[in-house]
């Protein structure tokens, strides 16, 4: 079965003169551990379409499946709690708190979920992220980099099966994008984890399982790239 399911979802905004239609019929799914780039001009319903699989946001129609569920059937509170357990978000601005150390940060999903951290992942998640040294520093004590490293830490920390980015190598240097996204496919192979980022770097999205193109609200599933 496949991990997500997108079933001709279609978004409008605004009514009138001001009506915009976002995201047309889109429909395409992604089997489960596949790394999938979203790629498409600046306006043509990227973000609207993570938005929608995320559940951050209601579709005007269509129906989102992960993991087999319909989320958008689930009552608000049953689907707060599925979005914890199963939906890692990576955005470009990196959203920490600034009170909170870097360990606290990451930890912080499944502190909100009332679970315990899973000490073992913790420390792996620390190493791999290479913030061992930085796990007591603040975020306005680490460079760009650091921060999004904890940003993906902490979209990490829960073991979702499915990891949503929205450019999150936007605000990057290039060794740091590079390592954000070789981190990010580690991932994704050890614990078998689905994952759609946005990206505007096409050799990023050629690195990619599959590529999804988005052109004025019409999604286009490129297929696989390499078998
Ligand atoms: N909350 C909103 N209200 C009205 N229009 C919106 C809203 N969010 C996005 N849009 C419009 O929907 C279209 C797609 O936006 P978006 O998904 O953010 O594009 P992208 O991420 O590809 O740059 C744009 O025309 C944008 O102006
Ligand atoms: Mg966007």
């Amino acid at each position: 079965m496949d991990l997500l399911e997108v079933k001709n979802i279609s978004k409008t905004y605004g009514t009138g003169e001001a009506t915009v239609h976002a995201l047309k019929d889109a429909t395409f799914s992604v089997p489960k551990g596949e790394f999938v780039a979203v790629v498409g001009e600046s306006g043509s319903g990227k973000s609207t379409l993570l938005n929608m699989i995320g559940a951050l946001d209601t579709p005007t129609s269509g129906k989102v499946f992960i993991d087999g569920k319909d989320i958008f059937s689930m009552k608000e509170r049953n689907l707060t709690v599925f979005r914890r357990r199963n939906i890692g978000f990576i955005f470009q601005s990196f959203n920490l708190i600034p009170e909170l150390t870097v360990e606290q940060n990451i930890i912080f999903p499944v502190l909100l979920d009332y679970q315990k951290p899973n000490k073992k992942y913790l420390e792996e998640l620390l190493t791999v992220l290479g913030l061992k040294e930085r796990r007591r520093h603040l975020p306005s004590q680490l460079s760009g980099g650091q921060q999004q490293r904890v940003a993906i830490g902490r979209a990490l920390i829960t073991r979702p099966a499915l990891i949503l980015a929205d450019e999150p190598t936007g605000n990057l240097d290039t060794q740091n994008t590079s390592e954000v996204i070789a981190l990010l496919k580690e991932a994704s192979r050890l614990y078998e984890q689905t994952i759609v980022m946005i990206t505007h770097s096409q050799s990023i999205a050629q690195t990619a399982d599959r590529i999804l193109r988005v052109s004025d609200g019409v999604v286009t599933d490129l297929g696989r790239c390499k078998e």
